[in-house]
């Protein structure tokens, strides 16, 4: 009897161990790219920044890229390993990082870029992205953060958005924020995606 309760302590504790190491393996495997402290990395893609965000929208995103409402085959790829326990693993973990910004983006247009972020520009339709996202541009739920996000990652969703999620025949979440990307210009966009790349 008490041997095997200790047995099954023993393969219980065994089991943790192993899922901890897998963790460990998958976290060294995402910071390869979005890195060391998920802060994002600019390779030849920008990796985007993970630190930080908020778990039911990275979870959301991973959900996406398996089923190709987002398309990118490098992230459809890693995701369609991960099992759900797992997934749920790495974003909690992503969520606790809080790295500086990435920063790099250029300063000339920061005030423009404010102004669109707390007011929207009503004239073209576009709402104030701090009402969902947040005036400190940390989001909440199903809503990212932006902040400290890499500006050429920002430029390349906002300018593609049509081409790149809300893909398929269901609509999902990318439909929120589609009309606000199509009414904003290239300067505009610009000039956002570097005031929220510096948002800590
Ligand atoms: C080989 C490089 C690479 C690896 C490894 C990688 N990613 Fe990514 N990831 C990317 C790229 C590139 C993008 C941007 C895709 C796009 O432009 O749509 C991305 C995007 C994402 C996004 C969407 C972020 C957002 O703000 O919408 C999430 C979430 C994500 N990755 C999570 C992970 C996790 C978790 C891991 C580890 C299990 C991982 N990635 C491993 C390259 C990688
Ligand atoms: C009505 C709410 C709402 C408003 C207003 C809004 N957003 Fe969003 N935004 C969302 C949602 C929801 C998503 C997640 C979409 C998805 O699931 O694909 C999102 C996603 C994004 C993303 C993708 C982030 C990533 O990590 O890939 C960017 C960039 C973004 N929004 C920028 C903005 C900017 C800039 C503004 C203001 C001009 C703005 N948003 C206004 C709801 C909103």
């Amino acid at each position: 009897m008490l041997t095997a309760a200790f047995a099954v302590t023993v393969h219980a504790e065994e089991r943790g161990e192993a899922a901890r190491g897998g963790l460990e393996a998958k976290l060294d495997y995402c910071k390869t790219c979005h890195g060391l402290s998920g802060q994002g990395y600019r390779g030849y893609f920008p990796m985007p920044r993970l630190a930080g965000q908020q778990p039911q929208y990275l979870e959301n995103q991973l959900r996406a890229f398996i089923e190709r409402r987002r398309t990118n085959p490098i992230m459809a790829n890693v995701a369609h390993v991960l099992s759900p326990a797992m997934v749920s693993a790495l974003a909690v973990h992503f969520k606790n990082l809080d790295p500086k910004p990435f920063g790099g983006a250029p300063r000339g247009s920061l005030a423009v870029g404010k102004r669109i972020y707390e007011d929207g520009i009503p004239e073209a339709n576009v709402p104030a992205c701090a009402a969902c996202h947040g005036t400190d541009g940390k989001g909440q739920n199903e809503i990212p953060r932006l902040a400290g996000q890499l500006y050429d990652y920002t430029i390349g969703q906002l300018s593609g958005w049509a081409r790149v999620r809300g893909q398929g025949s269901a609509i999902d979440t990318s439909a929120i924020m589609a009309p606000t990307a199509h009414n904003l210009s290239r300067s505009q966009v610009e000039a956002v995606a570097a005031y929220v790349g510096y948002l800590q």
